[in-house]
């Protein structure tokens, strides 16, 4: 087994992920009280990442002997800080670095072995750095800006790393793990399989001997329609898919609802028509978490309101993903980043049982579920859309006219990358009106009007981001349409922001 100490990085959870895939028991334990004698089958510790400075006052800590611990340990970022302070180390505030960075190998060591670029990508999340690493370790990697980017103690079986190997934009991320695992904590790896039927069986497990109608909300997304087709899968035509119409999703969706479900599960979603109710709550409202909160409690209320003229309920589906939980719930040492938008709150109040079958699956995991399914590419790979939809991607308030202008040009945003086959290719595309007024020329006239953000980027599991290298004539096409079609814009500007430093939506 290996412990994995959380210090409260927001990617604490996916190097779990990639010891499971690895077939590796794994557990996440709060370092403050992490004994390693209480664990018999202790093969390896992590020290995950963590937001704090490890000079802070309370900051996280551990408090086993270092010494002691016979097992070998990795420290990622802030949990290889804590290690170099606790020796004879020393951290200091350094360069930050959010994002890229080009590590060079100097000495493979057994934590490189076997990649076989001497120079390859890393992603960076960090405002403190080891300035002097403990005696007895050496160098095995450096990038131009930090000298201790990985680092071993080869007799005493410590490593420590800088960056992230858990995130999918680090190359050779999951190879690094597996080094460790293999070659440093000689364990055994298999690979993880993913089998729908598996869950589908659970699914059937968790509703064996219920009787009455199952209700799953939905969205048209790929995790709520799964979600559902695998309750579908297991209880027919019990479950009553409900779609709630509230004018801030992307263009055509109830149009898109109703076919997957008559299509594929042979089922008829409920659509509720409330477009007007949600304009009217969000009237004069600018804060994010307040647009998000605002369009949580109207979205159950509404939902109550209707699923109670169904007879006799007592569960609902709901496409939570792993990721959804770690967002919004963070964990002990963890920041929180921003509450998404659930159907959270709704359980308790109408006293459902809630069935979740995606909570312990990232968006990748979830597509592959879809696929086994037999669902169509175009719900399997179409992109992410957030919960409150439009709405947080209006800057300020969200009024009529301003999401008829952010509709009309996410279509064209739609259109074009379809167009030119980039649609399918990217994980999320989108214009956001920026509530900027700036100057342009049209017409041989001045305009004083909104310029439009453009975000289009590549990622898999959410995590972790990088925007889309699209060729200029597609930018070009898309900036065009925009200007010259939806109404008093002034300009577009590329978003070329990574996440981390950046998010992925813009409120
Ligand atoms: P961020 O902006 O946090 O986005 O990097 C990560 C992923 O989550 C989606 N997202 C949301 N989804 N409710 C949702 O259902 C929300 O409030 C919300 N905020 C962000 C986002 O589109 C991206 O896929």
């Amino acid at each position: 087994m290996i412990v994995i100490l959380d210090f409260g990085s927001q990617t604490t959870h996916l190097i779990q992920r990639r010891f499971l895939n690895l077939g590796v028991e794994t557990i996440i334990h709060d370092p403050q009280d992490f004994n390693p004698k209480e664990f018999s089958r202790l093969k390896g510790v992590v020290l995950s990442g963590g937001p704090s400075s490890v000079y802070s006052k309370n900051s996280p800590n551990f408090s086993f002997d270092l010494s002691e611990i016979n097992v070998p340990i990795l420290g990622i970022c802030y949990g290889w800080q804590l290690i170099a302070k606790k020796l004879d180390g020393e951290v200091l505030p350094g360069k930050r670095e959010y994002g890229p960075a080009v590590l060079k190998i100097s000495e493979p060591g057994l934590l490189f072995k076997g990649i076989d670029e001497n120079s390859f990508e890393v992603w960076m999340s960090h405002g403190d750095l080891v300035k002097k690493i403990p005696s007895g370790f050496e160098y095995l990697a450096s990038t131009n800006d930090v000298k201790a980017v990985a680092v071993a103690n080869e007799d005493k079986q410590i490593y420590g790393v800088q960056f992230h190997p858990e995130v999918e934009h680090t190359q050779f991320g999951e190879k690094i793990l597996q080094n460790f695992i293999e070659n440093i904590c000689q364990l055994k790896t298999k690979e993880k399989k993913i089998d729908v039927n598996g869950v589908i069986n659970d699914i059937k497990a968790q509703l064996e001997g219920s009787t009455g109608k199952i209700i799953s909300a939905v969205s048209g997304g790929v995790d709520s329609t799964v979600a559902s087709a695998i309750v579908a899968k297991a209880v027919g035509d019990r479950l009553v898919p409900i779609y709630c119409n509230n004018g801030l999703m992307r263009f055509d969706t109830v149009k898109h609802v109703k076919a997957v479900f008559a299509d594929h599960l042979g089922l008829e979603p409920l659509i509720i028509d409330c477009e007007d109710e949600f304009l009217e709550k969000l009237e004069g409202v600018t804060s994010p978490e307040k647009k998000r909160k605002t369009i949580g409690k109207l979205y159950i209320d509404i939902f109550e309101r209707e699923a109670k003229k169904l007879k006799k309920i007592k569960y609902l589906v709901q496409g939570t993903i792993y990721s959804d939980v770690i967002e919004s719930q963070g964990s002990k040492n963890a920041s929180k980043i921003k509450s998404h938008h659930n159907v959270g709150g709704l359980p308790e109040r109408m006293s459902l049982k809630l069935i979740e079958p995606l909570r312990n699956f990232y968006k990748d995991e979830v597509r592959e579920l879809g696929r086994q399914l037999g669902l169509p590419d175009e719900v399997v790979n179409t992109q992410p859309f957030p919960g409150p939809g439009h709405a947080i991607r209006i800057i300020g308030e969200v009024n009529k006219k301003r999401l008829q202008k952010q509709q009309q040009a996410d279509q064209i945003v739609v259109e074009v990358l379809k167009e030119t086959g980039w649609f399918e290719k990217v994980f999320q595309s989108f214009p956001i009106m920026t509530g900027v007024q700036t100057t342009a020329v049209q017409g041989d006239g001045r305009a004083y009007s909104e310029l439009v953000g453009l975000r289009i980027y590549d990622s898999s599991d959410v995590m972790t981001a990088g925007w889309t290298r699209l060729p200029y004539e597609v930018l070009q096409k898309i900036s065009s349409r925009i200007v010259n079609e939806v109404p008093d814009v002034s300009r577009v500007a590329y978003d070329i922001t990574t996440k981390p430093p950046a998010t992925m939506e813009w409120e």
